[in-house]
């Protein structure tokens, strides 16, 4: 972990411009689920290149509470699973920390074991919204108590005897449609799920690299995805990618600090995840992808990025499920480029760690950059030129928020702060300590 990340801290141009080679943590969606489908499985997994951020080390103990063994040697997180349905009842209350993924797709596994369990988390996680998966998972039999508005803590009784579902989402969310996928490992028959938009499908490629079996259909736009329950998961090997999420921070810090080039290494690069690579290709960004290859089932590649100008885009709702994560510090680039960017279909962004969306354009407003939110519309006035900055920025607990506003101070004409950086351990750990090799200048606040 980081020392500097304990309170406020601040960014500011760097003498020179970025350059050198880093490898960003593990992703975070996988990681979660290599861990929870490798509690699920019988024999021991063994994952490579997890991420050790504060959000996976929550799945991490929650699995421990509910009777696998999970531990960590040589580099390596190894995972005793329990087999389907073989999760045993928590003596404390499961702790989710900050992550909503986490606390989702726990809830889908909790909903098919006949145990009682109690979910809860940070501040932010408990003003997030759960009823998206305890509408569904009711149906297999289960019973949820939880806040009004549907808040953490819950309660969970999960059922013996867990119906299958078939379920169509009403949103594209991939913490939706894993709930509901997990939770029919445990039931008897075929659990469906219909999504109208493709979203991230890591849960779908790892339970088959675990054994179980799962198709996938293409279907209106969208995608049918159907799971047999009750397989047999054996334990595997986990190769973690570098997160695609977590390398948009320095991706777009190179673009926009002079003279820089950078590479990135093993980035994930499933095409779920790249809408921000698309996006920046678009607005004119000096991005090349060498040595693709596949690691553990996923493409992978290496990001070799350059300082460039930008160019004004539109970003259309559609590719919104391919990039949610990355509207916080696509805005700030929108920010450098010339012309109105318009990001379009961000209502989601509303219910992620901080309310994003007024996040978002309340960092670029501190820092002296027109914006604008009309509905779930977010319009970046880019001048082509180097923002003010100056602002310190209150992140509201969210990690993306705050890697955002320093990138922005990396490259505006006045150093940008935030009230606290603790957060990007989360998803981060070792932000301040990568950035600074590459060049980059933080400074407590
Ligand atoms: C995630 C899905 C996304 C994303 C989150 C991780 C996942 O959330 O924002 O950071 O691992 O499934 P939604 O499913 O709510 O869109």
């Amino acid at each position: 972990m980081d020392a500097a990340l304990k309170g406020p801290l601040k960014a500011s141009r760097p003498p020179g411009p970025l350059s050198g080679t880093i490898r960003v943590p593990g992703d975070k969606s996988i990681s979660h689920r290599a861990l929870m489908i490798g509690a699920l499985a019988v024999g021991e997994t063994r994952i490579g290149g997890l991420l050790e951020g504060e959000d996976v080390l929550a799945t991490a103990s929650a699995m421990r509470a509910l009777g696998a063994e999970v531990t960590r040697e040589n580099g390596l997180w190894l995972v005793a699973g329990r087999g389907v349905g073989g999760l045993t009842e928590p003596a404390n209350v499961l702790d989710m920390g900050n992550s909503g993924t986490a606390a989702r797709l726990l809830s889908g596994i909790l909903a098919s074991h006949p145990i009682f369990s109690v979910l809860t988390g940070d501040a932010s996680l408990r003003a997030r919204p759960m009823r998206r998966v305890i509408e569904p998972l009711k149906a297999c039999g289960a019973r949820f108590t939880a806040r009004a508005g549907g808040l953490l803590p819950m309660a969970i009784e999960g059922t013996a005897d867990a119906l299958p579902l078939s379920y169509r989402l009403p949103l594209p969310s991939a913490q939706v449609k894993s709930a509901v996928l997990l939770a029919g490992l445990n039931a008897r028959g075929r659990t469906e799920v219909d999504e109208p938009a493709p979203t991230r499908d890591h849960t779908e490629n790892l339970l088959r690299h675990f054994g179980a079996e799962v198709r996938v259909e293409a279907a209106g736009g969208g995608r049918l995805i159907a799971l047999t329950g009750q397989p047999e998961l054996k334990a595997a090997d986990v190769r973690v990618p570098a997160d695609p999420s977590s390398a948009a921070f320095p991706l777009v810090a190179a673009l926009l600090v002079p003279g820089s080039e950078i590479r990135l290494e093993a980035v994930g690069l499933n095409p779920l995840r790249t809408g921000l690579l698309t996006t920046l290709e678009e607005m004119g960004a000096p991005i090349s992808i060498e040595n693709r290859r596949l690691e553990g089932g996923e493409p992978i590649g290496d990001l070799v990025v350059r300082h460039g100008p930008l160019t004004a885009v539109e970003v259309p709702a559609e590719r919104a499920p391919t990039m949610i994560d990355e509207y916080p510090i696509l805005a700030v680039a929108a920010a450098f480029a010339r012309g109105t960017t318009r990001l379009l279909g961000l209502s989601e962004l509303r219910v992620k760690e901080s309310d994003r969306l007024a996040a978002s354009w309340r960092l670029l407003a501190e820092n002296g950059i027109r914006a604008e939110v009309a509905g779930d519309t977010l319009l970046v006035h880019g001048t082509a030129a180097p923002p003010r900055g100056g602002a310190r920025i209150e992140t509201g607990m969210d990690h993306r928020i705050a890697m955002s506003a320093l990138v922005l101070g990396l490259a505006s004409a006045e150093p940008v702060g935030v009230d606290d950086a603790s957060f990007i351990d989360t998803s981060f750990p070792g932000f301040v300590r990568q950035m600074a090799a590459l060049g980059a200048r933080f400074e407590p606040a």
